[in-house]
């Protein structure tokens, strides 16, 4: 039977206290709702409805590059409104998956094994045990231990109120079955809505609910507020910690890193503290990273070393390099194996070659840098013209002095040394040494200047 999910985010989150609508306030840097729809993708189901009502067009925007139908719920009259908004789009025969945008930390097993039990023309449900089960609604059983209704909270009398076993909301049931429920459950309840919970009792009646669980209930805690969005963001992160270490990765401090993407490491490789990773990036055997680092959209390579406060984003960088402190490393930047990138210095679209050197203050930018290249503090590629960019080329085992420029497009020829200060416009011939500078002059009768008495300073 195929699989339908619908995913109910059409609340308006009032405890955020945001013009964003709840469910696009993002978890390890993407969107609550992604997540859930992440885990309904791997679930391969055949539709995703997403039910939006507060914020629809953001939540729209938010998805336009996806398969998946947004179905509108204007008024928010309950959990069995929301799900009936989404039936019209979905396949009536497939099983149909309830899930909540604000609940993100949901697992692909938890569900599968929920679907996998579900019987056949009945419902599954998935339940928890709190110690605080205040404000859910709680899964009534049978002498048998069989479930035979759920009770809101502010529907429950005193005995109900001590049931432990609450629901998380997520159910699964046929399309048709569902709608046929759904027709009868009316909103004559404490809070005049209408209840999707109402169905539970019709589905034991019909053909009885099985109950499953989650492995840990953090999984099904939804977020209300931006407490518990960052309590959930922790919990995640500690996860993808957890997970690195069993890996063989050496983290300092495990609630310290935080993974906004996908990180793929060997063994060995070492986190220093307050690392922040974004989108993919695969780290080598042996690498450390030290603290305050950002890596972005990059391959560091084997026994590469990358020291405090670096920022690199779409770099290729290969072994036994070593990067920073404080460098910044742009989009298109290749560090050969032996590269050396020091403290304050600034690459982008440029490749260096094995074994060379910027170990201070320099900017390289639009550049192809061969093999043993020293480049000196506080050298800059001239790339920008105002209007176009130009590319400079350096040769193997060139030299280049302190602060110079290099106006692009130039080319420095292989074991060409520039003279410290120079401000290179042509392209140097290899093996030359190539020198810009005014001569040093000594003015014998030169003297310093002398402080001017003014009124004003004597008051
Ligand atoms: C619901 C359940 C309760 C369960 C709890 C788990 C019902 C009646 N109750 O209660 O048994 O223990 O979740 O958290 O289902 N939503 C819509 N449209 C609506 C109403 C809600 O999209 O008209 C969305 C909300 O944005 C929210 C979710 O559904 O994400 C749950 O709604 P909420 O009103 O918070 O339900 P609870 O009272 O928490
Ligand atoms: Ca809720």
């Amino acid at each position: 039977m195929g699989l339908s999910v619908v995913i109910l985010a059409a609340g308006k989150g009032t405890r955020m206290q945001s013009s964003m609508p709840k469910v696009l306030h993002p978890i390890a840097g993407k969107p609550m709702l992604q997540h859930v729809i992440d885990a309904a993708n791997q679930l391969n189901a055949e539709q995703v409805v997403v039910v939006a009502g507060h914020g629809i067009d953001q939540v729209k925007a938010e998805l336009s590059a996806q398969k998946v139908v947004i179905a509108e719920q204007a008024e928010q009259l309950g959990t069995g409104h929301a799900v009936d908004q989404a039936l019209p789009f979905v396949k009536s025969e497939n099983l149909v998956l309830v899930l909540y945008g604000d609940v993100p930390l949901i697992k692909t097993e938890t569900l599968k094994s929920l679907v996998e039990q579900t019987p056949k023309n009945g419902l599954g449900l998935l339940t928890v045990k709190l110690d605080n089960p205040q404000g859910y609604g709680r899964i009534v059983r049978n002498n048998n231990d069989q479930v035979v209704a759920i009770v809101e909270q502010k529907d429950a009398n005193q005995d109900q109120l001590l049931i432990d076993e609450v629901n998380t909301g997520i159910l699964v049931a046929k399309g048709t079955d569902l709608n046929r429920w759904l027709k009868n459950v009316d909103n004559n309840n404490a809070q005049n809505e209408y209840y999707l919970t109402d169905t539970i009792a019709m589905a034991a009646d019909e053909a009885g609910v099985i109950a499953s669980h989650p492995s840990s209930a953090i999984e099904v805690e939804g977020v209300n507020s931006r407490v518990q969005l960052a309590q959930l963001e922790r919990a995640y992160q500690l996860s993808q910690a957890d997970a690195l270490m069993q890996k063989g990765v050496t983290l300092i401090d495990p609630s310290r890193i935080d993974i906004r993407g996908e990180l793929e490491c060997q063994s060995d490789v070492l986190i220093d503290v307050n690392v922040i990773i974004e989108g993919n990036v695969s780290i080598k055997t042996g690498a450390q990273i030290d603290a305050n680092v950002i890596l972005k959209d990059c391959v560091i390579g084997e026994a590469t070393h990358i020291k405090a406060n670096c920022m690199i984003d779409g770099a290729t960088i290969g072994k036994d390099c070593q990067v920073g402190p404080f460098a910044r490393i742009r989009p298109n930047t290749e560090l050969k194996d032996e590269a050396f990138i020091g403290n304050f210095v600034e690459t982008k679209k440029t490749v260096l070659g094995k074994g060379s050197k910027a170990s201070h203050l320099a900017y390289i930018g639009d550049a192809t840098v061969g093999e043993k290249v020293n480049i000196g503090a506080g050298v800059i590629t001239c790339n920008y013209d105002g209007v176009n960019k130009f590319q400079t080329v350096i040769e193997d085992g060139a030299f280049i002095g302190s602060d110079s420029q290099l106006v692009a497009p130039v080319t420095i020829g292989k074991m060409a040394t520039v003279g410290a200060g120079s401000t290179i416009t042509k392209d140097v011939p290899s093996d030359n040494l190539a020198i810009s500078r005014t001569r040093q002059k000594h003015l014998e009768d030169w003297q310093r200047p002398i402080k001017i008495e003014r009124k004003e300073d004597k008051k």
